[in-house]
């Protein structure tokens, strides 16, 4: 099925960024949310990222005023009579994601395919509210949506074949790269990206290194930005909400850092409230060291960029291992979502290239040293028992 029109409901950042993406490719989209001042939030956030471009003299004045009147805002479901895709970009909220896609059913076509940006609510569960469980669907982007390439794809239990299909088709009409990811917490990016994120907060309350430090550490290895600027990006509410559903998922391996709730509490959401890990505005904040000293734990450890980087290699290895998705696309994944470093060709490519037995050796070292959440998926102990220790023996996770 040909998407000729798309909705998405919730303006906020990500909301606005999957519409922004969906007019650059020509189609009409509907903005909605449940005020007029969100919706126009969301509006001004497209024209923005439009109007980024015209400055830098990628597109023209005439070009941003056609691809604007693709999109429209809306605060009901008039003009969803004919949309042939939704995508829901609204708050992780199980109850309220379903209440929605039952509401859609009653205003948009058969057909219509229904899309959920979640990061990490299951969509089989989201499904289960609906007449058409086989053309809801998970789609998710990575923010900033106009710029990340990866879009996941996401089969629940009675997604039908046809529905991925589509979304495929689509999501490569914008110009992403789609990747099939079986259903699970967190699905590939997040259940791998939020280990290292958790795993930054911690040596943080450990005094191991200050954010800058650590930050500094990670764009060394070559990432785009480090982990306290980036779940500042991503708000830290989010973070610790997708943190806490990795937890129930997976247990002891996931526990949050205590900052995630800490910060929330002190009202430092990150950028988009003006603090976080990181100051973005003056206010009357708590401080960074207050909430720091209120959660410090009395042992101070040691950091290494390992610290950061081996969580991330284990839980690449840990889905590769439940199929989650194949040795490939768990590093196109990485790579096109956040920006892991292209040289080192993604997490199973760079364990390949530093030995697997290196890999395992530092995370049991790790795991001595800082605790059990280190402790290496049995698929690399198999591996290396086998001979399979990555580039210097001609096989790992690939074959050279
Ligand atoms: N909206 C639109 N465009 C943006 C943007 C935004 N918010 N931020 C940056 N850009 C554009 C810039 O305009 C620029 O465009 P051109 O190349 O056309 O000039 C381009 O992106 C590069 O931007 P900059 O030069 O300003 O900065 P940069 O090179 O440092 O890149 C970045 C910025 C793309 C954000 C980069 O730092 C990066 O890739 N960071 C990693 C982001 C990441 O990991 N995202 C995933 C988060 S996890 C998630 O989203 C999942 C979840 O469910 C929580």
């Amino acid at each position: 099925m040909y998407i000729y029109k798309a909705a998405v409901i919730g303006s906020g950042v990500m909301g606005a960024g999957i519409a922004q993406v969906i007019s650059y490719a020509g189609i009409p989209v509907i903005l909605k949310d449940i005020n007029q001042e969100a919706v126009d939030f969301g509006l001004k956030t497209v024209r923005k990222t439009y109007q980024g471009r015209v400055d830098k003299g990628k597109m023209t004045a005439s070009d941003l005023t056609a691809k604007m009147a693709l999109v429209t805002g809306a605060v009901d479901y008039s003009g969803f009579s004919d949309v042939d895709l939704v995508i829901e970009a609204v708050f992780e909220d199980l109850v309220l994601k379903q209440k929605l896609f039952s509401e859609l059913a009653t205003v948009c076509p058969e057909g219509t395919i229904f899309a959920s940006n979640t990061s990490s609510l299951p969509i089989s569960a989201i499904a289960a509210a609906t007449r058409k469980p086989d053309k809801v669907i998970g789609m998710h982007f990575f923010n900033p949506a106009p710029v990340m390439k990866l879009v996941e794809v996401i089969s629940g239990l009675a997604t039908s074949q046809e529905t991925v299909d589509d979304i495929i088709t689509f999501s490569e009409g914008l110009r992403k790269i789609p990747i099939r990811v079986q259903e699970c917490a967190g699905f590939l990016v997040n259940r791998i990206l939020m280990p290292y994120l958790n795993e930054a907060a911690i040596a943080l309350q450990e005094g191991a290194a200050t954010s800058k430090e650590m930050d500094e550490a990670a764009v060394g290895f070559g990432l785009p930005m480090g982990p306290f600027t980036l779940t500042d990006m991503i708000g830290i509410d989010v973070a610790a909400k997708v943190a806490d559903i990795l937890y129930d998922a997976y247990g002891p391996r996931m526990a949050p850092a205590q900052i995630l709730a800490a910060l929330c509490q002190a009202g430092r959401f990150g950028s988009k409230a003006g603090a976080g890990f990181y100051e973005y505005t003056e206010g009357s904040k708590i401080p960074l060291t207050a909430v720091i000293q209120g959660i410090q734990e009395k042992k101070q450890t040691a950091f290494s960029i390992n610290r950061l980087v081996m969580p991330m290699i284990n839980e690449a290895v840990f889905a590769l291992q439940e199929g989650v998705a194949t040795a490939s696309d768990i590093d196109i994944a990485m790579m096109a979502g956040i920006g892991f470093p292209q040289d080192k060709g993604g997490p199973l490519h760079y364990a390949d290239q530093i030995g697997v037995d290196v890999v395992l050796s530092e995370l049991q070292r790790l795991t001595q040293e800082l605790g059990d959440r280190f402790w290496p998926a049995p698929l690399l102990k198999r591996m290396v028992m086998g001979g399979y220790t990555g580039v210097k023996t001609g096989k790992g996770f690939f074959t050279y």
